[in-house]
């Protein structure tokens, strides 16, 4: 395994990979911090590509609030051993003025409700631009037959299909399921910021999500008596949701009477850390 930290190093690497017979290239875009999730989007790209390069990139202008970029875990050394071990054959790791040269001037901007409700309103716009603007970068850096990304992020992997089908970018976006600890809670970076106590309580959020699939499959398709069950199960956790969505899975519309498939999106601050969960239900 390499690391590199330039585009034209990344370029001729995955070049001479091409030509030493290499078929397809899968790539996995990530902000560092490895996990289990992180690393089953590796799984997935190694199961169906020659090639798996992994990006580290704690892109600034994704963050809305400065705490939280200077607080986001950056583990390099760490990282490598874990996307080797994975199977990464290519690490690409950019400084910020390599993605972002002087002058740098473009947005990426995916608009209307796809990035304006859930995470587009509690974060503010830049983050979904920032986003978008560093993922539309990296594809083209890296020029994958297929990138993976997480359903963890629900929103952000609707937000790249639609900017991705748009521009016409010739990369297969995969989606891959969240992965969780033994206990629920849905791996993140972020975790490592919970104390113990805090991680406790974060649990809620696993817990309503599941409180409502049961209530659904038993027949409740009311979605404010759905909300009514979630809410409850977060307060008995000590725990005030920013939002708690029950939308559409493919244009983030809100949903009334779970009549099909819906999202249930949740977002929530536990101590300082602010967590995002959600699980896609289907009514019985
Ligand atoms: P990051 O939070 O590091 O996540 C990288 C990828 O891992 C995303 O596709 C995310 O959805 C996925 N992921 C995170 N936790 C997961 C879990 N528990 N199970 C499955 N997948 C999980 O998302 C970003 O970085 C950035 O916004 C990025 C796309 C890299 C652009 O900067």
């Amino acid at each position: 395994m390499k690391t590199v930290r330039t585009i034209a190093e990344l370029r001729a690497e995955l070049g001479n990979a091409r030509a030493a017979g290499a078929r397809s290239v899968g790539f996995v875009p990530t902000m560092g911090a490895l996990h289990r999730g992180h690393l089953s989007l590796v799984d997935a790209s190694h199961a169906e590509n020659d090639v798996v390069v992994l990006s580290i990139f704690v892109n600034p202008t994704q963050f809305t609030e400065a705490s939280d970029l200077a607080a986001y875990p950056r583990q390099e050394a760490a990282d490598a051993a874990l996307a080797e071990e994975a199977g990464v054959d290519l690490i690409f790791a950019p400084s910020a003025a390599e993605m972002y040269p002087a002058g740098f001037a473009t947005t990426v901007r995916v608009t209307g409700p796809l990035t304006e409700t859930l995470e587009g309103a509690g974060r503010g716009d830049a983050h979904f631009d920032g986003m978008a603007t560093v993922v539309s970068k990296l594809l083209l850096a890296v020029q994958p037959d297929a990138a993976y990304f997480g359903q963890k992020d629900a929103q952000q992997l609707l937000v790249v299909q639609r900017m991705v089908a748009d521009l016409g970018i010739p990369a297969r976006i995969v989606a891959c399921p969240t992965a969780r600890d033994s206990d629920g809670l849905a791996l993140s970076s972020r975790n490592v910021r919970l104390s113990a106590a805090e991680r406790e309580r974060a649990l809620g959020i696993p817990r309503a999500l599941e409180r409502v699939a049961a209530q659904l499959a038993a027949g409740e398709h009311g979605v404010s008596e759905l909300r009514n069950t979630a809410v409850d199960v977060l307060a008995a956790a000590g725990i005030e949701p920013e939002y708690l969505a029950f939308v559409s899975p493919t244009d983030l519309t809100p949903v009334t009477v779970v009549t099909d498939a819906v999202l249930c999106a949740v977002a929530a601050r536990v101590g300082e850390v602010r967590l995002i969960d959600n699980a896609v239900l289907n009514p019985a």
